[in-house]
């Protein structure tokens, strides 16, 4: 019987020998050129931390490379991440901080976001946080009737005319619910209910989708939904309250990451 091992040369054995995870499961980048689309860096103001960082760590793991763009203009506001409410006198621009995501690569890997082509990618993905509501779009004031960036509102119309999937975590199905017409999302639950590690603050946000014509499916934070028709990939993430029991939201992303890919190499 011939195992696969036997087919590796000497070379990659070795480096099998010391690197057996990367090498057995990731693809070396073959698996497509992902957009990551961020809004800052903190839950309160920007793309939550863990949902940018479990999206590009799940890229990477299942062989896909990516980009990060970001609006290069300023923040609705900056948020104290400890007292929860705005900071005076603090302005920041939404790229610089986005490029704390990127990891000392800068300008390599950070781009403003009017530079993102849709020709040059197979797929894009936008990770929550209230950076989505606050400058993303309009939603924090304008709820269901809000305006959306103009560089994000023509990034989801070209991603969806074109076939390319466009992957959501959190709150980010605001945004494509807002310019698709008809399309089919989770933001988790529709009500508070008290699931066992967590509960639901954001069931208004389910509702707002609803009211712009999107169709909500109930699901739990490891789980991400697939719209097969639209190409679009939702995952309920910190809709999800939680302590501590955030491996339940790095699964729900690694499942919204692995079908983003799955429909951009189709
Ligand atoms: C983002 O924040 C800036 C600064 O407060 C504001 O001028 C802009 O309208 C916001 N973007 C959107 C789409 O609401």
């Amino acid at each position: 019987m011939l195992s696969s091992r036997t087919l590796l040369n000497k070379q990659t054995l070795t480096l099998l020998s010391r690197q057996p995870v990367a090498l057995v499961h990731g693809d070396h980048g073959n698996g497509g050129n992902i957009a990551v689309v961020l809004s800052g860096c903190g839950w309160w103001d920007g793309t939550d931390v863990h949902e940018g960082v479990y999206t590009m760590y799940h890229l990477s793991r299942n062989g896909a490379r990516f980009q990060m763009f970001a609006p290069n203009q300023q923040q609705m506001n900056v948020m104290d991440h400890m007292k929860k409410q705005p900071m005076s006198g603090d302005n920041r621009n939404v790229m610089l901080e986005s490029s704390r995501f990127s990891h000392g690569q800068g300008q390599m890997q950070m781009h403003d976001l009017n530079k993102l082509d849709v020709n040059s990618f197979d797929g894009v993905i936008f990770p929550g946080g209230h950076g989505i509501v606050k400058n993303l779009s309009s939603f924090v004031k304008d709820g269901k009737d809000c305006k959306l960036h103009g560089d994000v509102e023509r990034v989801l119309k070209d991603f969806h005319r074109s076939r390319k999937p466009i992957g959501l975590s959190s709150m980010a199905p605001v945004l494509a619910c807002r310019v698709l017409p008809s399309i089919e999302v989770t933001m988790g639950h529709e009500r508070d209910e008290n699931s066992r590690w967590g509960n639901w603050p954001y069931t208004n946000m389910v509702q707002a989708v609803k009211n712009m014509g999107a169709r909500h499916h109930v699901h739990e934070p490891f789980e991400a939904f697939v719209d097969e028709k639209n190409k679009v990939v939702s995952t309920p993430s910190f809709m999800w309250e939680t302590e501590f029991h955030y491996h339940y939201i790095f699964d729900g992303i690694g499942n919204m990451v692995k079908h983003v890919m799955r429909l951009a190499n189709k």
